[in-house]
C-alpha cells in the first residue's frame, strides 16, 4: 500500500503524519479516511479549490489533471507547479508527500 506523508499543518496535523492509502482512491478521500479533515467545500466535484494540496513527492505518479482542475487551481491560494486538487488526484502505487497549504481561498476571503 502506498504511504502518504503529510507535512505538518497547524490545524490538521501539527506534527505531520504518515497514512496508508489504497491505490485508486483520491488523495482527499485518503486524508479524510484517516481523520485529516481537509476542506472539501464542493463535496469533491471539482468545483472549488478548498481541497488544494501541494505534492512534494510522487507528483508524477498521479493521474494527469484535467483542464477544469487546472482552471480552478489558477484561483487557489498558494498555487505551485506541483499543486493539485486532492479530490481529483488519484493515488497510484507510489508513495506521496503532501503539503496542505496554510490557507484556502475561503480563509483568504475572510482576510486572514
Ligand atoms: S473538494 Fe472542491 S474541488 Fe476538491
Amino acid at each position: 500500500m502506498p504511504q502518504i506523508i503529510i507535512l505538518p499543518h497547524v490545524e490538521y496535523c501539527p506534527e505531520g503524519t504518515v497514512i496508508e492509502a489504497e491505490t485508486g482512491v483520491s488523495v482527499c478521500d485518503a486524508l479524510l479516511t484517516h481523520g485529516i479533515a481537509i476542506e472539501h467545500a464542493c463535496e469533491k466535484s471539482c468545483a472549488c479549490t478548498t481541497c488544494h494540496v501541494i505534492v512534494r513527492e510522487g507528483f508524477d505518479s498521479l493521474n494527469e489533471a484535467e483542464e477544469k482542475e487546472e482552471d480552478l487551481l489558477d484561483k487557489a491560494w498558494g498555487l505551485e507547479p506541483n499543486s493539485r486538487l486532492s479530490c481529483q488526484a488519484i493515488v497510484d502505487e507510489a508513495d506521496l508527500t503532501i503539503e496542505i497549504p496554510k490557507y484556502t481561498i475561503n480563509h483568504a476571503k475572510e482576510g486572514h
